[in-house]
């Protein structure tokens, strides 16, 4: 599951870069579309998800090795 989740969040962070790229090539060649520089943000809000949902569900091994110094 939380394996999943991580090749999940690396395709959609490589999915992101190319959106950023995208826009700045869109709005450099017509910059009257300003709404493509809304476009990066769907794949960001799915990153911000799944970044902060492996945030709080670490692996396993996280909880067994704290607080054993
Ligand atoms: C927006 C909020 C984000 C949060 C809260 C977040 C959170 C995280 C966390 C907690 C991990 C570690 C997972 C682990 O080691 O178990 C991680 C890994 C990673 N994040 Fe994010 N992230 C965010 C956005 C991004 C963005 C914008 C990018 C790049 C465009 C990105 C790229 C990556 C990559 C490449 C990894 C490594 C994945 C792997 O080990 O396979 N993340 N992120």
């Amino acid at each position: 599951m939380s394996k999943r989740m991580r090749r999940f969040h690396r395709l959609v962070s490589m999915v992101f870069m190319a959106t950023v790229v995208f826009t700045a090539v869109a709005l450099t060649v017509d910059a009257s579309v300003v709404w493509v520089s809304y476009v990066p943000l769907l794949p960001l809000f799915v990153l911000m998800v799944t970044g902060i949902t492996m945030w709080f569900r670490p692996k396993r091994r996280a909880a067994t090795t704290q607080g054993t110094a």
